[in-house]
């Protein structure tokens, strides 16, 4: 067996989708993860947040009074997590392989952080890892795009332009493949001229029935789904769905 598999794509991205994306989108969420678990959760219950990124979901759990632990691949988004939210635990860690000691009381993972895997049985293994951090009972609440959201959302070009940095980005979906690809140009100013780096994301369409199964497979209860064009006022967007799932109370015990 070699060693564990590792993530680390976003590590040449981090500063960027600190500055750029983290905050805007936690804002947006939050009242749907506040709507869907928070207001079923204790107090200071403890939350594990799985592709944590650059930690501003944590620091707004954090500030809520909840104990918060964010796993994440890249070392830098991590880095960059720690800053943020000070009081949260961080650990660098494969969503496919990381083991966090349970019991927390919730698990989330947003901003298509689970279109990320690959692979069908990379996503059954992080539904598993989730499932075994969690208590009896425990919710799991996380979003995908779907097949609608890569055709509507995932074409064409964009840029970011600011006096020390520019950030030029063009998404395209291959239905035949079910994948989707993010490239990114990045120019950043540095003490003798201009740093250009290139890089790529690439993603995963799943469909409903794949994602139900692998998470039967993984051990949870049936999962309800919400779609996040229609179903979540204020929260608006085309082709993402938000699945909530439990893991299943032991015969006998107690909700
Ligand atoms: C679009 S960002 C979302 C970050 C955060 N959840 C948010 O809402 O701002 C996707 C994150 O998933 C992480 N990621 C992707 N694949 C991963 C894997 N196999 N293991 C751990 N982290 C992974 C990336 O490093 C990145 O931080």
């Amino acid at each position: 067996m070699g060693p564990p598999p590792q993530y680390s794509d976003y590590d040449a991205f981090a500063w960027a989708y600190n500055k750029h994306w983290g905050s805007a989108f936690t804002e947006s969420i939050l009242p749907v993860i506040d709507k869907l678990v928070l207001q079923t959760i204790p107090p200071k219950a403890r939350i594990l947040d799985v592709c944590c990124g650059t930690g501003q979901l944590a620091s707004a759990l954090v500030k809520r009074g909840y104990r918060v632990t964010g796993v994440d691949g890249s070392k830098e988004m991590i880095r960059i997590a720690r800053r943020n939210a000070p009081k949260a635990t961080f650990h660098v860690e494969d969503a496919r392989s990381f083991r966090i000691a349970p019991p927390c009381d919730a698990a989330l993972s947003t901003y298509d952080s689970l279109n990320h895997m690959m692979a069908l049985e990379d996503l059954t293994a992080v539904f598993r890892n989730v499932h075994d951090s969690l208590r009896d009972g425990g919710w799991f609440l996380f979003d995908l795009n779907m097949e609608e959201g890569y055709t509507a959302r995932w074409r064409g070009e964009s840029a970011i332009v600011e006096d020390d940095h520019v950030v030029a980005y063009r998404s395209s979906y291959s239905p035949d493949d079910k994948v989707g690809r993010m490239e990114f140009t990045i120019f950043r100013k540095v003490a003798r001229g201009w740093k250009r780096t290139d890089l790529a994301l690439t993603q995963r369409c799943y469909s409903d029935i794949e994602v139900r199964s692998a998470l039967k497979r993984a051990g949870f209860e049936a999962a309800r789904v919400f779609d996040g064009a229609r179903d979540l006022e204020p929260f608006r967007n085309v082709g993402r769905w938000f699945f909530l799932c439990r893991r299943p109370v032991a015969a006998g015990g107690r909700r």
